[in-house]
């Protein structure tokens, strides 16, 4: 085992985790709602500001608990704050509140 998280920190500012769970069955899920648009709509608007894995890293991830019918949920590591009923048209909206309009907010790598 290496623990490798003075590493990590050194190099992240944020991760954030957005829900693809699509469970058949009559609850919603995230994967039902547009969560593959939802993915790659978080990963362009950090790639436009050079923040995809620069300083946000970005995974998909089962169920975070916030399903709803209305659209995806996202939680933001290790800044605590989570977000459900996200869409492709909301994620500027919240990346930017979340990182500023040009993700200034975000530690610069070093
Ligand atoms: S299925 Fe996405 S939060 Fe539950």
């Amino acid at each position: 085992m290496k623990d490798r998280t003075e590493e990590h920190r050194d190099r992240l500012d944020a991760h954030v985790f957005v829900c693809t769970n699509d469970r058949d069955g009559e609850y919603a899920s995230c994967g039902a709602v547009g969560a593959e648009e939802t993915v790659t709509a978080v990963k362009d608007w950090l790639r436009e500001r050079d923040a995809f894995w620069t300083a946000v890293s970005v995974s998909e991830t089962s169920c975070l608990g916030l399903c709803s019918e209305g659209g995806t949920a996202i939680s933001i590591q290790p800044r605590n704050t989570w977000y459900s009923d996200v869409t492709p048209e909301t994620v500027p909206d919240l990346l930017e509140s979340e990182f500023g309009p040009d993700a200034d907010r975000v530690r610069d790598e070093g």
